[in-house]
């Protein structure tokens, strides 16, 4: 099912896998590398936050159907940096919200930023890790759950235990998969045609090595809908919503394709073929009218997928 409008964000997700939150740092310099990922999570967010607010409104559709109505709790698990957080707060006047993560870091730049937008009474921040801590989060009418569940090994746990936080007449959202984001054409003038496509395929093998290294691993079929159902929930549909941002473009994007970019050059650099690598240096190249910091024909287009169940009410 596809809404063609919003912004939405990441499946570039598999961009940001890395940042391995609070599992861990990547380079040599810890804190840099640590402030770089928040800030990158956080201008992804940003970028994104037209779509989120379409999921929160189907969000809220899906509450009054099943006779949930408006939340006075919702939890947002795995918050990150809280911009989501905030975007949650907003369109559910009544609820106090609790951004959750196991990140203590990226907590605290959720409160600052809640703090920024006049809702520190309404936002709070709670430090816990999923699957284990979920059981002192208490209930929600909405838990909310964004590109978090596939950082944990066991997938269907995990959602067992996000569910288990749901009241009766509540609703478990969790944001997973959609479409890869692409950036430039199909022929950007110089290397093979096609990089976006091989760049994605090298990803999702990383992705399969990021998740074998994760504790506890158990395959699933990734079938949302049923591992909402095997929860212990009602699936009531999945909704996919589009982020294309072109003309006029705004710098944050230049600078996130820039991150995203750099960030596969980093990961992906043994197994690229030497032509591709040669072709991200240009794209990389910050002076260069070729780089993606300055060429026209740059955009972000991409599409984020949310999965909603609900406990219907006993
Ligand atoms: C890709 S970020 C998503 C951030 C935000 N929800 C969004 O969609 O923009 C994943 C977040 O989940 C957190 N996280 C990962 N594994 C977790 C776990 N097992 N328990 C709690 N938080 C976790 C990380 O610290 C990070 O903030």
């Amino acid at each position: 099912m596809s809404e063609r409008h919003g912004h939405h964000h990441a499946h570039g997700e598999h961009g940001h896998e890395g940042h391995a939150g609070h599992h861990g740092h990547a380079g040599h310099e810890p804190d840099l590398d640590w402030r770089e990922m928040a800030e990158a999570l956080e201008t992804e967010a940003e970028l994104y936050a037209d779509g989120v607010r379409l999921m929160l409104g189907w969000l809220d559709e899906v509450l009054n159907t099943t006779g949930g109505g408006s939340p006075e709790r919702v939890l947002d698990v795995g918050s990150g940096p809280g911009i989501n957080t905030t975007l949650l707060a907003e369109a559910f006047p009544e609820a106090q919200v609790v951004a959750v993560d196991g990140s203590p870091e990226l907590l605290e730049r959720a409160a600052h930023h809640a703090e920024r937008l006049g809702l520190a009474d309404r936002i709070s921040t709670r430090r816990a890790e999923l699957p284990q801590d979920a059981a002192g989060l208490g209930r929600a009418g909405l838990v909310w759950s964004s590109r978090v569940v596939h950082h944990v090994g066991d997938q269907q746990q995990a959602l067992k235990a996000l569910a288990g936080a749901v009241e009766d007449g509540g609703a478990l959202a969790v944001v997973e998969g959609g479409l890869s984001a692409r950036y430039l054409p199909r022929d950007i003038g110089f290397g093979r045609p096609g990089l976006a496509t091989r760049l994605e395929a090298l990803r999702e093998e990383w992705f399969t090595r990021m998740r074998d290294g994760l504790p506890g691993l158990v395959s699933v079929v990734e079938h949302w809908p049923a591992l909402l159902a095997e929860a212990g929930l009602r699936p009531v549909g999945s909704r996919t919503f589009l982020t294309e941002i072109r003309d006029p473009l705004p710098a944050a994007v230049r600078r996130h394709v820039h991150g995203q970019l750099t960030r596969s050059r980093e990961r992906l650099a043994e197994e690229l073929e030497s032509d591709d690598l040669a072709t991200l240096d240009r794209l990389l190249d910050e002076d260069s009218p070729e780089g993606v910091l300055h060429r026209p024909d740059l955009f972000l287009l991409t599409a984020n997928t949310v999965h909603a169940a609900v406990r219907d009410p006993s």
